[in-house]
This record gives structure tokens, sequence and C-alpha cells, in this order.
């Protein structure tokens, strides 16, 4: 998470086609980042399998209990749904103005307003539907939802004297339930111009800070709370408590949204709905496929094949982690596919990256096509798809689709390779994904592994791709994951991998003199790979590492190690 709350919307990425997602959008800008590992296929497989709009039949099951969040833009909106969702309780983040019979048809327990940017003065400031304030629902208005809440039901909300920005310490005035077994004195993160002046009709105040007089309201009869600070940031230590006391007590809602209970309700789902048929998943190698294709194959079990297009393009041992866990644990009809020839024959002589990303997208296609075509009547496919790609938009996914076919310039693919979707993840975040895999009884390797892009390898070689290359970048790879794991480092990382530069530099070794590559080490933390920081390894770590790829990888004589951030640089070298 970033330290600065409420920003202003990062600017488009303007340099061409660096690092994008598969939606089209930059990936170090906007609101946030793709889960990168099985995106890539995804949207390589809507459109190899010509899945117009797709069938994205509910699964039937019982609906847990909900929290809705409407979001007004804050940078945070995701984070408040993912605090619900540690609390054991579902939530569902909505656009600010979704119509009401949208919001009463998830059955909600209550609703929390996000903050966001904007002055509710602002000409287009976002609204919600007024219904929100009639008190069918508990409604906690977080910073701008508050202001809004104030304003529209007849208070005065004006801009401040005094902006406030960061810590601050907030004192309880009133116990309305909201604050229940807290101190009086709290430490907060605000983020806020404009302030309320007066509360409407019906509203007292329950917190003050040294700036505002109302940096909490409370409306008992209507059941309408808010407050000016941000409860989901980890600078307000007790954040997670004032929403434990809305969405536990105040709402009611059951603490019954564990990994079991959804394994249970989304297997009997897809069980239900794939009856007879055939089901078909592309795994990737990454957590979601691997989560998503082991929850069906629990409901269908032999319905369900796997395909894995090894293109080559893998770390060390991927293919065989893979076999092993999917093919011999879990005993699952597995397809291994090896590409890895014709990947290569593709890729050489290639060096621009974009050009690298199209050409593997559409090999897969091909590849993956051939193999689905062998396996003849397919009902259904099986996607890794998350949440946060299903609420950045409505249509992200043949937006992918969309931005695929402007890529790749597919032929020759069957018409009528037609399948439903299943999208077993589609309401989870990635951390929920790990513990639904860890329920599922996957492997630690396959829950905790750090993310790796679809276009693998072939992206932190720069230049040309050749099978020489990847072998010496697998085995430095290779040697930096396994110093990194022994330190006990891997989980605290968001990534960390070596890149083959095409550089080359004089060393010595022996008596000799050696002209060989540089290999750079990137090791990065961050929160959604949206920002991140170079990891501060111990120099000890490093130096390991250093040196053991210069004496175990022919072909490398010295290392670097990365210090840039994102911004201004990528995670990515290409
Ligand atoms: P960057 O390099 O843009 O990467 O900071 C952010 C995150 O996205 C991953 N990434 C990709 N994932 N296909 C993918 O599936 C790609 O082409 C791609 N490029 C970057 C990267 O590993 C990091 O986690």
């Amino acid at each position: 998470m970033s330290d600065s709350p409420e920003p202003t919307p990062a600017p488009r990425d303007t340099r061409p086609e660096r690092g994008r997602t598969v939606h089209g959008e930059p990936a170090n800008a906007g609101h946030r980042v793709l889960a990168p590992d099985d995106a890539e296929v995804e949207a390589y497989l809507e459109q190899a399998l010509h899945a117009p709009p797709p069938s994205r039949a509910e699964e039937p099951g019982a609906a847990p209990d909900t929290i809705v969040i409407l979001d007004f833009g804050s940078q945070f909106a995701q984070l408040i749904a993912r605090r619900v969702r540690e609390l054991n309780v579902y939530s569902e983040l909505l656009p600010h103005d979704t119509p009401w019979d949208e919001i009463e048809r998830r059955r909600p327990k209550a609703i929390i307003l996000s903050g966001g940017p904007a002055s509710v003065y602002d000409e287009g400031a976002p609204k919600a539907d007024p219904a929100l304030w009639s008190g069918r629902y508990p409604v906690l208005g977080i910073c701008y939802g508050l202001q809004l809440m104030a304003h529209e039901l007849g208070g005065e909300v004006a801009p401040s004297m005094r902006r406030e920005y960061g810590p601050a310490s907030v004192q309880i005035t009133t116990d309305n339930g909201l604050f229940a077994g807290l101190e009086r004195e709290q430490p907060v993160w605000m983020s806020h111009g404009d302030t309320i002046m007066r509360p409407p009709d019906g509203f007292q105040p329950t917190a003050q800070t040294d700036a505002t007089a109302f940096a909490g309201l409370v409306d008992p009869a209507r059941r309408l709370y808010g407050i000016q600070f941000h409860p989901e940031v980890a600078h307000t230590p007790r954040g997670r408590d004032i929403l434990r006391n809305f969405v536990v007590d105040i709402a009611g809602a059951s603490p019954t949204w564990t990994p079991a209970s959804f394994v249970d309700t989304t297997v009997d789902g897809i069980r239900q709905r794939v009856g007879t048929g055939h089901v078909i998943c592309a795994l990737s190698g990454g957590v979601d496929s691997a989560v998503a294709a082991t929850l069906v194959h629990r409901a269908i079990g032999e319905q369900l094949t796997c395909i894995y297009v090894d293109h080559g393009l893998m770390r060390k041992r991927e293919s065989e982690l893979l076999r092993t866990t999917f093919a011999e644990h879990l005993g699952m009809k597995l397809v291994m596919v090896d590409a890895r020839d014709r990947f290569l024959q593709r890729l050489a002589g290639v060096e621009d990256p974009e050009d690298k990303r199209r050409i593997i997208g559409d090999e897969f296609i091909r590849v993956f096509e051939e193999e689905a075509t062998r396996l003849g009547q397919i009902d259904f496919l099986v996607q890794g798809t998350l949440y946060p790609d299903v609420i950045e938009s409505k249509t992200a996914e043949t937006k992918a689709a969309a931005k695929i076919k402007t890529h790749h310039n597919v032929g020759g693919l069957p018409a009528d390779l037609r399948f439903s979707l299943i999208e077993p993840l589609r309401y989870l975040f990635k951390d929920e994904v790990r513990r639904v895999g860890a329920e599922l009884g996957l492997p630690e390797p396959m829950v905790l592994r750090q993310p790796f892009p679809g276009p693998g390898l072939a992206i932190r070689i720069i230049g040309e791709v050749t099978a020489e290359r990847l072998e010496t970048l697998r085995e430095a790879d290779w040697i930096v994951i396994d110093e990194i794991k022994s330190a006990g480092l891997y989980r605290s990382l968001w990534q960390s991998f070596a890149i083959l530069t095409p550089v080359r530099s004089v060393g010595v070794m022996g008596d000799g003199r050696t002209y060989a590559n540089v290999v750079a080490v990137r090791a990065v933390t961050s929160e959604d790979g949206m920002t991140a920081d170079w990891a501060r390894l111990p120099y000890e770590v490093l130096a390991r590492i250093s040196s053991r790829i210069v004496n175990e990888v022919s072909g490398v004589n010295r290392v670097v190690y990365d210090i840039s951030s994102k911004p201004p640089a990528t995670i990515e070298w290409e």
C-alpha cells in the first residue's frame, strides 16, 4: 500500500506499449496491475477460442452475508473490501452509481461508502442513490463517503482552513458501537480537504480532532455512521476493530466467509453446472490456474483435462513441479505439450520486447488450439480470473480479447470451438486464492509462489532469446531463488529473479582473462505490483548470490544488483 491516500489518478503511461497489462492499460499506471500469473494466458485463450461475450452463468449456491462497498474513487476502495473479507465476511466492491435494485439484489447486511479524491461541491462529484439514506441498511461513510452523507442530508461541508493529511490523533467523544472497546484517544490516518461544518439534523458527533469537531458522526435512528479518517489503512492501528464493530456487531453479518466454506459451496456449484460436460483448463504454473483447476477437479474429477504448454521459457524444474503436483499427487488428467522448439524458432532473431510478447501469445494460441481440438467435445473452459480483474471493468474480458486481437493476427481457428467459462476465483482476491489453495491441499511451493510473467524468461533476457541464453538465465535464476529461500526471505518479497543482460565485461578467473555476460539481480517488495521498492537484501545474501552465479554459471563473470524502485523503473526489465 502506498502512503499517499486519496491520490489523483496516476498519469497514463505514454511510453509505447511498455509493460501493458492484457487489458491494454499500462502495467505501471492507473488503479492497479493485473495479477500477472495467468492473465496473459487467459486473454490468449479468449481470443483463440472465439469466446464471444462469454457465458458467465452464476454457479448455484447459497450467497454468504454480504457487505456492499461503494467506490467513490479512493485508491483504498479495494483495501476496504479486503479488510472486510479478512473478518471472514464477504464483501463486494461496486461503482458508486450502481442502481439501487442491483445493490438490493445482493441483500447486503450493510453498505460502506469509500473515500475519494472529489469534493462534494465539484461539478460531477460522484453521488449515490438517495435510497441509501433511508435507514433500510446500516451505512458507514468513510472520508468522502461521510462528507457526501452530510452534504446530501442537509449538513454543511466546506473547504477547511486546515487540510488534514497523514497521521492524526482522534478523540472519541461518544461510544456509539462503532468505537466499542477502543481507547478514547486513537492514532488514525487522515486525508481530506473539505470538512463538515454542521452535521445534518438527527446526527450527533462521535469523534473530533484538533482540526475538526466532526471527525465522526452518527444518526442512530437511521443507522448512518461516518468517520473522517481511514480505518482500512495500516496507519490506523485499530481500524480493523472499527470495521469489525460495524460489520459484525452493528450490521450483524456472520463471519462465515472462510476458505473451507468457499470450497464447499464452489465445488457444489461447479458440479451442478457442469453435469456430465467436459472441461479444459490451461495450467500456466501460476497460483490462480492451479487453484482454479484443483477446485474444478475436486468437483468433477475425470471430466477435467488440464493442458500445459511448455514454451521453454519457464524457470528451472517448473514443468517437473507441475507434473508431480497435478498428475501424480492430485491425479488429474494432464496433457503436457512440449512446444519448446516451436517457440524458440519463432523467437529467433527477435529483440524487441513487445514483438517477443506478441509472438509468444500467438504461438501459445496455436499450440493450445491444436491440443483442444484433439480432445474432441469440450463444453467449459476454466479460467483463474480474479476479483480485481472483474471489478475493474464489467467488460474487462472482452476488452482483453480485443486487445489481443489487435496484436495477434490469428487465423485458421475453428469458429465452432465455443464453451462457457468457469471462473471459480472471480470473487477472490489473490491472498484469498492462496488460502483456498492451502485449504485444497496444494503444496506450499505452488501456493506461495511469487508472480511470474506470462512471457516468462523471454522478457528477462535482454535481446534475442536463444536456447543457450535461456539455459544461462535459468541457472542464474535458480541460484537467486535458492539463496533467497535459504535466507528465509522468499515470502517477504514480491518478486526476486535474475536478468541476463547482453552487456559483456572483462574479468579474471584463475590465470585467465574472461569476457563474459553481466547478470542483474532484481528483488522487490510490493503490495500489488503497481508500485515497488528494491529490497534491502542483506549484503551476505547478495554476496552468496553473486559468488555462486559467477562460479556456477558459465558465461557469466559479473553480477549487479538493481536498486531502482517502481516508478520510475518497472519490475521487469522488458
Ligand atoms: P512491471 O514490469 O510492469 O510488472 O513493473 C508488473 C508486474 O506484472 C508482471 N508482468 C507481466 N505479466 N505478462 C504478464 O503476465 C507480461 O507481459 C508482464 N509484464 C510484466 C511482472 O512480473 C510484475 O509482477
